[in-house]
């Protein structure tokens, strides 16, 4: 395992699953004169990082917000510019990734997206298909309250009365765990319609920084904040 700068008590309360709203992309670029799509590209290879790092430290489970299904009404130049970064690099990033034992979960609707995207990304997912332990999840045209109607759905078609635990294993992340941390970067403080019924008892971490300039040492200041919160869970403190 990679040594840190993280010190002992985060080590020791790491969080099990980190979600991370990558946002800024945008900005970050405009603030350089350049366009958008350099901002996703920049975006795209800072994530990489970003999970090798998170993986090498000892983060099992991240999910990765990268595009939402309200994200598909942008416009096409962006979107094509988006999905031709997958078409180039998804591939090879994921290889990288994945070889560290990391099973990949895409959540959100591949309908949705152009036929030769989907099936890149299903093609990934079942290359590492064998992997336990750790995971990763991208969540591309992805929409929680999709996801959660997306289950009720199936429930319905089922004639079967729920139960929370069941009723969580009818959405894209059934059978994970939930999240305890979210990041958001980008200085937004909103959820965007991300992971609605899974963050439920997550902490919220936000960052100013874009997320092309959120660094290693900025994720690891995520996880020392997140080794001093104290979850309640509902409960006092003379309870926990
Ligand atoms: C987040 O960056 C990535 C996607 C939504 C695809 P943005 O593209 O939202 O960047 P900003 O918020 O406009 O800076
Ligand atoms: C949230 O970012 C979605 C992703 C990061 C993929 P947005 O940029 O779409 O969020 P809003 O529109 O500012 O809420
Ligand atoms: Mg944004």
């Amino acid at each position: 395992m990679k040594r840190n700068k993280i010190d002992g008590e985060a080590q020791k309360r790491l969080p099990r699953h980190v979600a991370i709203i990558m946002d800024g992309n945008g900005r970050w670029a405009k603030r350089r004169l350049m366009p958008r799509s350099y901002g996703h590209r920049k975006g795209m290879d800072r994530m990489i990082g970003l999970l090798e790092h998170a993986y090498d430290i000892g983060v099992p489970y991240v999910t990765v917000y990268a595009l939402s299904t309200e994200n598909l009404e942008r416009p096409k130049e962006e979107l094509d510019g988006l999905f031709d970064l997958i078409r180039t690099h998804f591939a090879e990033y994921m290889k990288k990734i994945c070889a560290r034992g990391v099973r990949l979960r895409i959540l959100g609707d591949p309908s949705l997206l152009p036929a030769d995207v989907a099936e890149i990304i299903r093609k990934a997912e079942e290359d590492s298909a064998g992997y336990e332990g750790k995971g990763l999840n991208i969540a591309l045209a992805y929409g929680s309250r999709a996801e959660i109607v997306r289950a009720a759905n199936i429930a319905v078609s089922r004639g079967k009365t729920l139960t929370e635990e069941s009723f969580a294993d009818l959405l894209y992340t059934g059978g994970l765990p939930d999240p305890d941390l979210v990041i958001r970067t980008g200085k937004e403080k909103r959820i965007s319609n991300f992971l609605l019924w899974q963050a439920a008892y997550a902490e919220f971490y936000f960052s100013d920084k874009m997320f092309p300039e959120f660094s290693d040492g900025d994720f690891d200041e995520a996880m020392e904040a997140f080794s001093k919160r104290v979850r309640r869970f509902g409960k006092t403190d003379e309870q926990l």
